[in-house]
């Protein structure tokens, strides 16, 4: 029989927004007289960026990169490469990785590692989920929007095969018999 998904909100779009309001002057007041830049990673940032540099009261620069992992599942496998650096000159700067995940945490280890050859002040991280169960590698998170321990999230950003991203509210997907629900032959990790 084949897999079918049903989606479970688990953060709603009021409580998402008055998180990031809460980083956003966070951010603001730890980065005072400091020359930023926001380094989101695409595609799954590209909501949060937005929001979170709408509510920032400070001068900020915005960069983004895109990263490839070996294959195209929905868990990073190892072999990361760059598909898009960043374009702003880092040296000197101060660095803020703007993720929308942290799972294992393979692909912000490696992330942070070639941001660092080019020698910013320093690069400190901000990611609106970590989802902590699956961790392999220690991340240090500087910044962290919700803690959920596991299950695979769509929403705000986050996809499942590119569908959901422009949902407003994240949730979580979970497996049903209802033959109406999404149908998923490969199944996310969760
Ligand atoms: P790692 O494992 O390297 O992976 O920390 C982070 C990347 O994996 C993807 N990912 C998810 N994407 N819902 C998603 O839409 C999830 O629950 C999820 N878990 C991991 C995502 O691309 C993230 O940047
Ligand atoms: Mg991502």
């Amino acid at each position: 029989m084949p897999r079918s998904l049903k989606k479970v909100r688990l953060l709603s779009s009021r409580e998402i927004q008055k998180r990031v309001g809460e980083l956003a002057r966070s951010i603001s007041r730890d980065y005072q007289g400091r020359e930023l830049v926001l380094v989101g990673v695409l595609n799954g940032a590209f909501i949060f960026l937005a929001d979170l540099v709408k509510r920032m009261t400070i001068p900020v620069q915005v960069d983004f990169v895109r990263l490839s992992s070996y294959g195209s599942g929905s868990e990073s496998r190892g072999r990361i490469t760059v598909s898009k650096p960043a374009e702003l000159p880092l040296a000197g700067k101060s660095v803020l990785i703007v993720e929308d995940i942290i799972d294992t945490g393979l692909t912000l280890d490696f992330l942070s590692r070639s941001l660092q050859e080019q020698h910013p002040e320093s690069i400190r991280i901000c990611a609106l989920v970590d989802k902590s169960e699956r961790r392999k590698l220690p991340v240090s998170l500087d910044y962290t929007g919700f803690v959920v321990p596991s299950g695979f999230i769509v929403g705000y950003g986050l996809d499942f095969d590119e569908q959901f991203r422009q949902l407003p509210a994240i949730y979580r997907l979970e497996e049903t018999l209802d033959p109406g629900a999404i149908r998923a032959d490969s199944m996310p990790p969760m």
